[in-house]
């Protein structure tokens, strides 16, 4: 027997706090008592040496993908499903877990074994997730949700669900929102799966349509060197998919086989958008640098900062434009890859007092 609580149901309050349900219109028609939202969204902008960075890190379960799970379980409870799944690096994951738990679902996640941060792992499983380790990477897990979902009936919440694509368009709008509607030059995104990405373009079309902006951003999609399908495709104006075996550090964008690929394409072409690709090093040194302006983010989150460095050495990024980057997940996501010096000591001030005049 599965506990349910109160908060399956949403009130009206959690409503309109919630940053995705407030732009309810436009991301879906149902009646207002059936929606389960933790609430999410209305994220914090900060601006920092002139970029700016909304930070989806600070939705309820540390990433944005909370924006399209509130939707996705919304429209699973709709249709009676009693499971859902999804494959995942973690965040989905655990977000899943999360909303699943709200609504008295059961959720199947699967991750590729010992590859998913230890505290995405420990969330999903606390959420009461049945979490199952695929012996392979994220393609073979999505490979394997989506044969799963289609054989026995389960609901799939990957971004390959329309209705997740629905909740993420908010990030754009309440972005837009906290500019008052004067939309900057770039907005720069990770690109793994590439639900995002579409997401953001689907957005953006639909705001220009809706006459909520009159200027069009540009999207600058940023992926990982070592997971870098994408950018291959981008670099040769989309001629042909490209599929990777990939590696990076940032291991919530360790993805070779992304499967929004077509959406995103549209997306970039919609936006007059650009792909480009850090490395390791590159986006580790990035993420360092949010860290220490006191915001903080996972590594993945990091490659915007980092491919906005390369965008504007390279000139394709001016030095007058303005640039949101969006930052994906929390900085206690993936703590293992911070890269900090821990130093022991023993309780004595002589030892305080050794430690401070060497450090100066
Ligand atoms: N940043 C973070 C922190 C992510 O967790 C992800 C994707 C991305 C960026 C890339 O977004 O896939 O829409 O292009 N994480 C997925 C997951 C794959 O399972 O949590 P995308």
């Amino acid at each position: 027997m599965r506990h349910v609580f109160d908060a399956r149901r949403s009130s009206r309050k959690a409503i309109d706090q919630s940053g995705v349900w407030r732009f309810r219109e436009h991301v879906l028609d149902i009646d207002e008592s059936l929606i389960i939202t933790h609430p999410e969204g209305s994220t914090r902008l900060y601006e920092r040496d002139g970029i700016l960075f909304k930070h989806e890190g600070e939705n309820p379960t540390g990433s944005f993908k909370d924006r399209g799970m509130t939707v996705a379980i919304t429209q699973a409870v709709r249709l009676g499903a009693k499971a859902v799944a999804c494959a995942s690096t973690g965040n989905t994951s655990a977000s899943a877990a999360a909303y699943a738990a709200q609504a008295g679902l059961r959720a199947i996640v699967f991750v590729p074994s010992g590859k998913i941060s230890a505290g995405k792992l420990a969330q999903t499983l606390a959420y009461g997730a049945l979490c199952l380790q695929v012996r392979g990477d994220f393609d073979a897990a999505m490979r394997l949700v989506l044969e799963a979902s289609q054989r026995l009936g389960i609901y799939l919440v990957n971004s390959i669900n329309p209705f997740r694509i629905e909740g993420q368009k908010t990030i754009v709008w309440e972005l837009l929102q906290d500019l008052d509607w004067n939309p900057p030059d770039w907005i720069v995104v990770p690109a793994g799966n590439l639900g995002n990405s579409s997401a953001f373009g689907k957005a953006l079309v639909e705001a220009r349509d809706a006459g909520w902006i009159s200027k069009m951003p540009r999207l600058a999609a940023i992926q990982a060197h070592g997971a870098n399908p994408f950018y291959r495709s981008f670099r040769e104006n989309f001629a042909q998919r490209h599929r990777v075996s990939p590696e990076t550090i940032a291991s919530a964008i360790r993805i070779g086989d992304p499967v929004s690929y077509d959406k995103a394409v549209s997306a970039l072409r919609a936006t007059n958008g650009i792909v480009e690709e850090v490395t390791d090093d590159e986006l580790m040194t990035a993420k360092r640098d949010i860290d220490r302006m006191g915001i903080g983010c996972e590594p993945a989150s990091a490659t915007t900062l980092a491919g906005v460095r390369k965008l504007r050495a390279s000139g394709v990024i001016g030095d007058s434009d303005r640039v949101a980057c969006v930052l994906t997940g929390h900085l206690l996501k993936d703590p293992g890859a911070a890269t900090v010096k821990v130093i022991e000591i023993d309780p004595e001030i002589s030892e305080v007092e050794r430690i401070l005049a060497a450090d100066r």
